[in-house]
Formats: C-alpha cells, structure tokens, sequence
C-alpha cells in the first residue's frame, strides 16, 4: 500500500490538545463558521446531562444553508445539488434557485398556519423536494420529524403520535428496482386513523401515478416556481432544529432532538476536518435523508459549507452493479462516502464494473454506518479510490449529531479498520465496567467524557429514558453503547454494538422493536431476536418463535416462516428482513423472566457455553446450562 506523508501530525496533537484544554475558547472560534443574526453570550453551560451551547445566539438554519450563498452573489448560481433517478432523470438546482424553492414552500406552510416550534412530519424519498421540504420547515423556525420512506405506515403513526405533529409533507410515489412503490397510500392510512392532522403537503410528481380519492386534507403541489419571499425566523441556539426517531434497546423508537446553533456548529466544522472539501468539490454522501447521515451529511453540512453535493434517487445496484461508479464518472464527483455494507455488496462482483469507469475524480472516500472489516476497508481503497484516495473511516451515531472519531483529512496516518483518534474537541476512552481506562488491545465500552456542540439536547418526551440510557452506566460520561479497543498510538477499533441494538447493512434496529413486529402475528405466543454476522450486512436477524397451543401443530410448516417474516415487514417496512427463524418450544429465561440473548446468540454461533455463563446475570450456571442443551436439541429435532 502507498505511503502517505504526514508532515503535520505532531503540529495536529498540539491543535487537538488545545482543544480539549480549552474547550470553551475552542468552540467559540469553531462556532464563527455560522453567519449567525447575534453572537452568544455564553459558550456553554450544563445541568446535569443536559448541555446548551451558545446560549443566546440567534440564528435560522435555512439562512445558514441559503441566504448567507445568495446574499453573497460569489455563491448564488453555484450549483447546490445535482439529482438524478432510476428513470435517468436529472435536475441541478443553483443555491439561488433552492433558496427560491424553499421561500415558496415555507411561504405556504406559513399560510397553512405552521408556527415556530410546530412539528412537522417529511415521509419523502431522496430528492431535491424533500430537502427543500427540510429548509423550509426549518425557515419557520419549525420542527421537522423526517421518517425514512422505507418504514411502513405503523412506523409513521408511531412517531406523529409521539412527536404530535400536526401537517406532513409527502409525496406520491419513489423508485427503488424499476418499480413504482407508493407512499401517499400510507399517508391516506394516517389520515384516517390521526384526526390531529390539519393538513399533507403532496408533490405530485406527475409521471406513472394518477392521484384520486383525494382527502380534503391534501393540498397538491406540482412546483415550486415563481418568487416568493419569506423572513426567516429567528431562534436562539438551543431551540430545535429537528427530531429523528432512531431504534433503542427497549421499548419504541426514540425521538433524539438536535438543536439548531450546536448542530450546526458542530456538522459543519466536522465535515471540513473530516474531507476537507474545496470550492471545486462535488460532494456525494449516499446516505437517504431518513437517516442522521442525510440530515448532517447531505443535507445541513454540505449547505452550510457552501458545497455542491450529488444526490441519487434508487438503488445502487440497477440496473446492474455499475450503476454508482458510472454515476461517480458522469458527476465528477471528488469525495465520496457511504456504508461497508454497500462496499462488500460490491466487492461480490467482478471487478470490470468498476474497471470500466473513469474514477479518477475522487480525492477522498469515506465510511458509516458499521464497522468496515480491513479486508474491505483495503479493496475500497485499491479499487475505488485507486491506492490514493485516503479513507475517512468516521464514528458516530444519530445522537453525537456528526462525526466524533475518524480520521482528521491528510493529517492522520491511516490504519485499515481503525476509526482512528477522536476529532478536536473530542475525548474518548475504552473502559471496563467499573469504568476503569483500559490497557491497549484490551476490549470495552467506548465512553465519550466531555459534551461537545452536536450532542442531542434530550429524548423527545423522555427526559428520564434520556439521563437513563447515555449517563447513567458510567456517571457524567456519554455511553454510545458500542465495544471499543484502543491500540498502542490511542487509535480507536469499534467491534460493534455492546446492547440489544443490531446494525443491518447500516441501519439500526432494536431488538425489542423486531419483536413487538413478530408478536403482531397471531399466531405467535412468545419471540426472541439476534443479530448474527452476515458476510454483505454486517448482520442479519435471526428469530426465535414460540407459536401459540393452538397453532403449534403448524411448527413444521414452512408457510408459518413466510407469514411471519410477512408480519415483520407489514409493521417495520422493506428494510427489516428476517433471515431465519426458528420455532422452538420455549426461550431461555432468567429467573425473573428475561430472554437470555446472548445464550440464544451463542447457540447459533455454535459456541461454547464457557463464553456466556458469566454473562448471564441473575442465572445461575447450571440452569444457563440446561437452557442451552435445551435449545440445541430443539434446533437438532
Ligand atoms: C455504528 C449512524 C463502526 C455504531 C451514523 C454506532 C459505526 C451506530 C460506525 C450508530 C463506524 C456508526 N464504525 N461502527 N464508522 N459508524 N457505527 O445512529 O454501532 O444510525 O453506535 O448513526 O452505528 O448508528 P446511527
């Protein structure tokens, strides 16, 4: 592998010292990237866990994206996305023409009656509408909730009900493999089943869809042409910027709220260290705005950086597996960043469907998502990034709000694997239970020991589950919840998650969750799940399923498989898939009544016994013991 130079590694270390020394003098430099209305008068100030950062500045986050490019005239035609589609459609909008765009929406918002602190619901897919659909709600100084349009109409209802969101904004219908999937019909579900809504903003889209049956609540849009202006409101620091839902350990999704100035702050500074984007840049982060990468990476980063990004509507592998690097050639694009499980979907395939295109574009690549194997983290970096093109392997989560650990851009020696050192700012360290820092190499918890500007401000709602969660294992520290080793130079290994969250080709999903989905079966009396490794996603669901008396004759049906996995993917929606199943006649239970999991994960994995006993509080070994010969030979029968 080629040899980088790195001239400015030690000059690095003093800038990030100074960082975590001086925390507060650093932030406030940082926080200067912002055009904000008023400066703060204070950097930060903590209560308890909960943190506030710039107190008393104001800003708009939809001025930041727009206004401070086009008021600027440097900026104003520079192009803000190019999009293209399944159907090979394209659209590129200028920040100028975006700005527009997110004026007349807002304008209209406004009309409808959305206030500052409203919630409002975005169920859109990739593309140009849905960000401006974002900006414009943020313009209100409103609160915008998007929901993956990947998740199912339960999935929805769950978080408008959580989040109280009066008015969505959807439109009729996406691509994904040459087929038309529908959205409006899910909205027509919540519309029936939640009379809090006032009103959905629908952008029609015209082609392969004739809207009928229409709810008086609907108001169609089909462009957002003309000129329409509208102030922006403005907000102090610490009011909302947006609330996303992401999956815990127990119970429903969480509402994990971001604020507007720390977010900012933080998502645009990190971004710059992370890939060190020019004027020329044609940024392409492939993550879908559902995710917390869409709304950093894609969307209020690149925005407020003043960059131009690419954006794609489809999947990555149709028509066939060259589909993204013909896109890389077409758009030019120069940075590059997207998840391990989309790479090792790659790297199945014969290597002329990368060969044939042109992409010596690239400067910088970069990962998400889930822990990226060596193996894979060198074919990106061969094949992909032609052995020059540095990987930015960066750690983080829906909660810390942008990058925390990944490679500062040119200045980092890389190592395969590794997320690498913290960002400024940042501190980090690998501890064992009691919290104690571990020695190198040694297996632990990552914990995160000082509040930066992008943490989350709380859970929506649930201020305890909040405190709970994230501070309470390790008091006054942040606890993501992933294993972590620390090598000799302090270079940081994720090894994954350490509760009952899995991570399926990137995406999150709790246990619990997949759980209450099965449970929706009829038929079904008792489930368990587990994540177990899977070579392309990372890891893949395997069930455990307790029919009820009356349904058990059906045990050895193969159709009862199919029914439930049907049930799963009606409540969650395409993107949780169960891979196998099995129909056993009881779960292993601790005394008071709780799954053992790591037992059930253990028999899968053919491992020995030894591994789980003293991981397997409140049981004692003997009956682990039983449990688990128990399981095998339900398995074997
Ligand atoms: C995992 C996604 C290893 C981790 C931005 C974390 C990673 C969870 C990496 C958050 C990485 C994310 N290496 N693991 N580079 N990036 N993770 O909220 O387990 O969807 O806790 O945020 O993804 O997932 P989330």
């Amino acid at each position: 592998m080629k040899e980088f130079y790195y001239p400015y590694l030690n000059k690095y270390l003093q800038f990030y010292q100074f960082s975590i020394e001086n925390s507060e003098d650093f932030w406030s430099i940082q926080a200067n990237i912002l055009p904000w209305f008023k400066k703060w008068d204070k950097v930060l100030e903590s209560n308890g866990n909960f943190h506030k950062w710039f107190i008393g500045g104001l800003l708009n986050a939809s001025y930041v994206c727009l206004d401070q490019h086009v008021i600027n005239n440097f900026n104003k035609d520079k192009i803000a996305y190019y999009y293209e589609n399944e159907l090979g459609e394209t659209k590129s909008v200028s920040y100028y023409q975006l700005y527009l765009m997110v004026n007349n929406l807002a304008t209209r918002l406004k009309d409808l009656g959305v206030n500052k602190g409203d919630v409002i619901l975005i169920y859109m897919p990739l593309n140009i509408e849905a960000i401006v659909s974002m900006l414009a709600v943020a313009r209100l100084g409103a609160i915008h909730n998007v929901v993956f349009s990947g998740f199912s109409k339960n999935s929805i209802l769950d978080r408008i009900i959580d989040s109280k969101a009066k008015y969505i904004i959807t439109t009729t219908h996406t691509y994904r493999k040459g087929k038309i999937i529908d959205l409006k019909s899910n909205i027509d579900f919540i519309i029936n089943e939640y009379k809090d809504i006032k009103n959905v903003i629908l952008f029609d889209r015209k082609k392969d869809y004739k809207i009928d049956n229409l709810d008086p609540k609907y108001i169609v849009i089909d462009n957002l042409d003309g000129y329409n202006y509208i102030d922006p409101v403005i907000v102090e620091s610490n009011e909302p910027l947006f609330v996303l839902y992401t999956s815990g350990t127990t119970g429903k999704p969480k509402g994990i709220v971001h604020s507007t100035g720390g977010y900012l702050v933080y998502v645009a500074n990190t971004l710059k260290w992370g890939f060190n984007l020019g004027y020329d840049s044609i940024w392409w982060c492939t993550a879908d705005i559902g995710w917390i990468t869409g709304h950093s990476y894609v969307v209020y980063a690149p925005l407020t950086l003043g960059v131009s990004s690419f954006i794609y509507e489809g999947a990555p592998d149709y028509p066939d597996p060259s589909k993204w690097w013909a896109l890389i050639e077409k758009y030019k694009i120069t940075e590059f960043y997207t998840s391990p499980t989309a790479l090792r979907m790659f790297m199945r395939y014969p290597l002329e469907y990368i060969k044939k295109h042109n992409l010596s574009s690239l400067r910088v690549l970069g990962s998400v998502g889930e822990p990226i194997n060596p193996e894979v983290w060198v074919w990106y970096f061969e094949n992909i990034g032609n052995s020059v093109c540095p990987i930015i392997d960066t750690w983080w989560q829906t909660e810390t709000g942008g990058f925390m650990i990944a490679p500062f851009m040119g200045i980092i020696p890389l190592k395969p694997g590794f997320a690498s050192l913290p960002f400024p700012g940042v501190v980090v360290d690998v501890v064992d239970e009691n919290g104690s820092s571990l020695n190198a190499n040694e297996k632990g918890f990552l914990v995160i020991k000082k509040p930066w500007p992008g943490l989350m401000k709380t859970i929506l709602n649930d201020e305890e589950k909040y405190n709970q969660i994230y501070w309470s294992k390790f008091k006054g520290w942040y606890c993501p919840g992933d294993y972590a080793i620390k090598d000799e130079n302090g270079y940081i290994q994720l090894l994954g998650r350490a509760d009952e969250v899995i991570k399926i080709a990137g995406h999150r999903i709790g246990t619990f969750e997949v759980e209450s989905a099965i449970l929706e079966n009829h038929k079904v009396a008792e489930a368990a799940v587990v994540g177990v490794p899977d070579e392309i996603k990372g890891e893949v669901i395997n069930a455990f399923v307790v029919l009820k008396q009356e349904f058990n004759h059906l045990k050895d049906n193969v159709n009862i498989h199919n029914e439930i996995k049907q049930t799963v993917r009606d409540v969650m929606g395409p993107v949780v898939i169960i891979d196998k199943i099995f129909i056993v006649d009881k779960l292993p239970k601790t005394r008071s009544g709780k799954i053992m999991r790591r037992l059930l994960k253990a028999v899968l994995l053919g491992k020995e016994l030894g591994d789980t006993t003293t991981l397997e509080d409140e049981a004692s070994i003997e009956e682990v013991k039983h449990a688990y010969q128990e399981l095998k030979q339900s398995l074997n029968k």
